[in-house]
């Protein structure tokens, strides 16, 4: 079985076909009115990011959404993620557009306020996931992330996308992919993310390729 490079998937066109999809993986996600939630969404993030706004939207919650990235060119969705916030914030590390800063720096702001958010969902690269779950910890507001590890079966067998959730052993692709992120051991999964650097960087390959 032939895997699409990244390359080749994003030059795809319109009744082109893709060889093999799997998923969807995992478990949805729990919608439902929470009250206040802030929405945080890095870089490609933001994509997943968008639907589970617009429910927990339409579920009554209040959303504030942030959106960050490095700088103006790598923000997406704006305009979309915009439609649906009662709040909208939008942040690059580089100032060149929005804020000038981490998006961890407005969720704390907003953790602080008089009526702190019930709840947080970050998506987005695991170390900005990892200090959004650190930035809301002291204010005792559960914060949800969305892991992207590597998969391979997706079925739970083959170990790729192991990851610690509070002390256990879970599997993003059957467990996940959304955990309680004051229980993630994001050390071990980027370390884990990493070992498989050189290999990802020497096929130029999306996960497809696992099943090749
Ligand atoms: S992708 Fe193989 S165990 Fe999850």
């Amino acid at each position: 079985m032939v895997g699409l490079t990244t390359d080749e998937l994003s030059k795809l066109n319109v009744g082109d076909d893709i060889p093999v999809l799997v998923g969807p993986l995992g478990n949805p996600t729990h919608i439902k009115n929470h009250g206040t939630v802030v929405c945080v969404g890095g870089g490609i993030g933001v994509a997943p990011l968008h639907p589970i706004a617009e429910a927990l939207k339409a579920a009554g919650n209040k959303v504030i959404t942030i959106i960050g990235a490095r700088n103006k060119d790598l923000i997406i969705m704006e305009e979309e993620m915009k439609k649906i916030a009662d709040e909208f914030i939008v942040c690059t590390d580089d100032g060149s557009y929005g804020r000038k800063s981490l998006v961890t720096v407005p969720l704390k702001e907003i953790c602080e306020r008089e009526n702190k958010p019930d709840m947080v969902i970050a998506i987005g690269p695991p170390i900005m996931m990892k200090f959004c779950a650190e930035t809301t910890r002291p204010y005792e507001v559960y914060t949800e992330v969305s892991l992207n590890t590597i998969m391979v079966d997706g079925t739970g067998m083959c170990g790729g996308c192991r990851v610690n959730v509070g002390g256990e052993v879970k599997f993003v692709c059957v467990d996940g992919p959304e955990f309680d992120g004051h229980k993630v051991d994001f050390d071990n999964m980027m370390a884990r993310l990493n070992s498989y650097k050189e290999i990802e960087s020497d096929k130029h390959s999306c996960y497809l390729d696992g099943l090749s």
